[in-house]
């Protein structure tokens, strides 16, 4: 099997989840990976994929990992305002990019990004890994079924303690890509728009409301927000409620109401450990838990877009809807900055 040619940029900690997924995967290899900070790629390499140092460049400059022809696509997973400016250098030099969320922090930025990747004749992606595990494509399924009837609400929890040292995270104002919002709030807003849909197509937000508790370098810490989805064809209101924190314990959720019964997602974005299982319950009492066998969503996630690069195909998570989640985002930080 021919296996598509990774490059990573940046000696990020989700490099602990990524490196072992392309290294992994049938359809996939790790040949390079870059940092700023000299030594941190080797020592990044060493700790997450002991064994690849014959197979695997290690560049202490960006530039140079992005410049090498053996490189044919990246895994963009630095800060999140860093995300749209290197992936548009690694998408000018010919690259395929897989981007972490955000791709980028307006959307204004990922056109730039879609009008280059045209140009360039590569293949670019949103990186919500967690949209490759079977779960939601089982949640998917019992909205598109009917089976809890019209969807009219939905909830999403992220929330985690952060701890002292990954402080830096919330060191810059939320419009500098700093504070939950931009870190798990993605999440949680991209799950809630593909909650609610209309003829197989996502309805997009209509509207927002948000509240935010700010640090003192204006970066939110807690926000909890609702969604105006407009009404249905019965004038019912379908809302989405979002509520992400770092001074909370670990909840990781998601739950849809319908006009006849609900489903709930318990460990929705998995953190190492949690036990992935969906639950519903219709208006005739009927209730049932459905458990999932451990799978790798990183995994997946990488696999995929190899073979869209491999065999040509577009990506699962397309550019249209990275440009609506980035739309809706702008909409809570507007809407989170005015309170
Ligand atoms: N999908 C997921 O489950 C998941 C999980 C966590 C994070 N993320 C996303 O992935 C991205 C990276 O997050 P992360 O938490 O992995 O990032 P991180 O460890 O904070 O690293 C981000 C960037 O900061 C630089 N850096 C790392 N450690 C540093 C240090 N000690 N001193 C100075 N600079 C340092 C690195 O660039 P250089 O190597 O060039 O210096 C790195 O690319 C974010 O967009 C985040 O939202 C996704």
């Amino acid at each position: 099997m021919s296996k598509l040619k990774w490059g990573i940029l940046g000696a990020a900690r989700v490099n602990e989840r990524l490196m072992p997924a392309i290294n992994e995967v049938p359809n996939s290899q790790l040949v390079a990976i870059a940092s700023r900070r000299v030594g941190a790629a080797k020592a990044t390499l060493e700790k997450y994929a002991p064994g690849y140092a014959n197979s695997v460049q290690c560049y202490d400059d960006m530039e140079a990992l992005i410049q090498d022809a053996n490189v044919e696509a990246v895994y963009c997973p630095m800060a999140n305002e860093e995300h749209a400016q290197w992936a548009l250098k690694c998408i000018n030099a010919g690259k395929h990019v897989l981007i972490e969320k955000p791709m980028a922090l307006s959307v204004n930025d990922i056109e730039s990004i879609e009008a280059a990747a045209a140009k360039n004749k590569v293949k670019v992606m949103e990186g919500f890994m967690y949209r490759f595990h079977p779960q939601h494509q089982r949640v998917q399924e019992i909205i598109e079924s009917g089976l809890i009837g019209d969807v009219l609400s939905a909830r999403a929890s992220f929330s985690f303690l952060m701890k002292q040292a990954r402080m830096y995270r919330i060191n810059r104002s939320m419009a500098d890509g700093g504070g939950a919002l931009w870190d798990i709030g993605p999440y949680a807003i991209h799950s809630l728009r593909w909650c609610f849909q209309k003829n197989g197509k996502p309805i997009e937000p209509k509207s927002v409301i948000a509240h935010a508790k700010l640090n003192e370098h204006g970066a939110d810490t807690v926000m909890s927000g609702l969604l105006d989805f407009g009404s249905d064809a019965e004038g019912r209101a379908r809302f989405g409620h979002f509520d992400i924190s770092f001074e909370r314990s670990r909840k990781s959720e998601y739950e849809i109401i319908g006009s006849k019964g609900w489903v709930k997602c318990h460990a929705a974005w998995v953190f190492q450990n949690d036990v992935p299982v969906i639950s519903w319950a219709l208006e005739d009492g009927k209730y049932a838990e459905e458990r999932f066998a451990p799978s790798n969503h990183f995994n997946l996630e990488i696999e995929h877009f190899s073979d869209c690069v491999l065999q040509d195909k577009t990506p699962y998570l397309t550019l249209e809807d990275a440009k609506a989640n980035c739309k809706a985002m702008e909409m809570v930080l507007k809407a989170a900055t005015k309170t």
